[in-house]
């Protein structure tokens, strides 16, 4: 059977390779500690799971959704206007998606045309590659790197290339690097957005991830910044509901509308208990979010001891739930150092370059486990010498 080359443009998985490399280990009675996936070991709040759970007990919310419901688009304005101090969203600036992953192939299709140049950030979260890909489009790569504290650096974007972009994908903070972004970044960003008239996709997955005394903001924070683009508002990694899909796309109301239309062509909108609990977690108590974020700051400091301690360079990031550390001894092969580390100390860890080239060098770690067991897996890095 041929089928499309659509097909051919995604290679084979590494976390399926490294996943069976991992169960191959477990077999044999090794005990391994998997520090490879950005999955929440938090509960999502309990008044989140009472939402789900009375709403799906109503037979009327098992019917198509077809709308988001009036209460779920004023829950993502007001949110705006109590988490982020950005007032002056409405209704018509917002979209539910299932998922930014998801939302993000649709906003894609709605701005790029096959053969388009597409600003993508290198090393990325994958779907930022994907997305464009799936369109036909050309993904530029702009990389992020530690000569510019994995910040987008918009001056090192040639003319012609940001004037034939139509989009730009800017995430901070940043999967995998954990870079935060800074006002002069995005006033860079917007500014560069306006002269070559590019939108700006920001993806704001872990405002709610940073470390400091205070969280992080929103996109639209910054003079000009609704002029040109739009924002995802995930919750998964804020309120542990990744497998919930619940996310929003927030912005222009043109981008919104044009992007609507093209997902109501394949989705019937997000099931009305999934609405009704991504209200909760808008409209509830904000106390295990804030919580959340200290743990996160005591998981990142044990670790980055830790690997400190086993002679590593300390990594810099601040924000996500992920350390970006540089592999020790200049090794350049991150796929072949992540299956020796698996072998020798049982710990678990994505390779740099599974994000793009300009990752190469380099190894994620989740902070999926609370101090003390990072500071195990730690030991056992050090111990295995390598
Ligand atoms: C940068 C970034 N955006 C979005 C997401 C996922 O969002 P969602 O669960 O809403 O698809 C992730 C998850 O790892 C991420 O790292």
């Amino acid at each position: 059977m041929q089928f499309s080359k659509k097909v051919d443009l995604f290679g084979a998985e590494v976390f399926a390779s490294l996943n069976a490399r991992r169960r191959e280990l477990e077999a044999k009675g090794r005990d391994v500690m998997d520090l490879s996936v950005g999955t929440p070991d938090f509960r999502p709040p309990q008044h989140v799971i009472d939402a789900l759970r009375e709403s799906a007990s109503d037979p009327n919310n098992w019917k198509y959704a077809l709308h988001d419901k009036d209460e779920l688009l004023k829950a993502v304005c007001d949110y705006y206007a109590s988490r982020f101090g950005v007032e002056g969203i409405t209704p018509d600036m917002v979209m539910s998606c299932r998922g930014t992953q998801e939302g993000m192939s649709h906003l894609c299709s709605a701005l790029a045309n096959p053969g388009d140049t597409v600003l993508v950030p290198d090393p990325c979260y994958p779907i930022f590659q994907g997305s464009a890909l799936l369109v036909g489009a050309k993904p530029w790569f702009y990389p992020l790197t530690a000569e510019h504290d994995f910040l987008p650096w918009v001056e090192g974007i040639p003319d012609d290339v940001a004037d034939a972009a139509k989009y730009m994908i800017v995430s901070l903070p940043a999967n995998p690097v954990g870079s935060v972004g800074t006002p002069e970044v995005y006033a860079q960003v917007i500014a560069f957005a306006k002269a070559h008239d590019i939108v700006i996709i920001h993806d704001n997955a872990y405002s709610d991830i940073i470390d400091g005394p205070t969280p992080g903001g929103s996109f639209f924070q910054y003079p000009g910044a609704r002029e040109v683009g739009v924002e995802f508002l995930s919750l998964s990694k804020s309120f542990n509901v990744t497998g919930a899909r619940l996310s929003f796309l927030v912005g222009r109301p043109d981008i919104i509308a044009a992007t609507r239309k093209l997902r109501s062509q394949v989705d019937f909108g997000m099931f009305l208990p999934e609405q009704d609990a991504a209200i909760a977690c808008l409209t509830g108590p904000r106390e295990q979010v804030e919580t959340q974020r200290h743990q996160y700051e005591e998981r990142r400091r044990a670790l980055c001891d830790g690997l400190e301690e086993a002679g590593w360079e300390r990594p810099t990031g601040t924000g996500t739930m992920f350390v970006w550390a540089k592999i020790p001894g200049g090794r350049t092969d991150s796929v072949q150092f992540v299956l020796d580390l698996m072998e020798k100390s049982g710990v678990v860890v994505t390779p740099g370059s599974s994000f793009g080239p300009s990752g190469e060098g380099y190894v994620r770690f989740a902070l999926v486990m609370p101090p003390e067991q990072l500071r195990e897996a730690c030991r056992r890095i050090a111990a295995a010498g390598i």
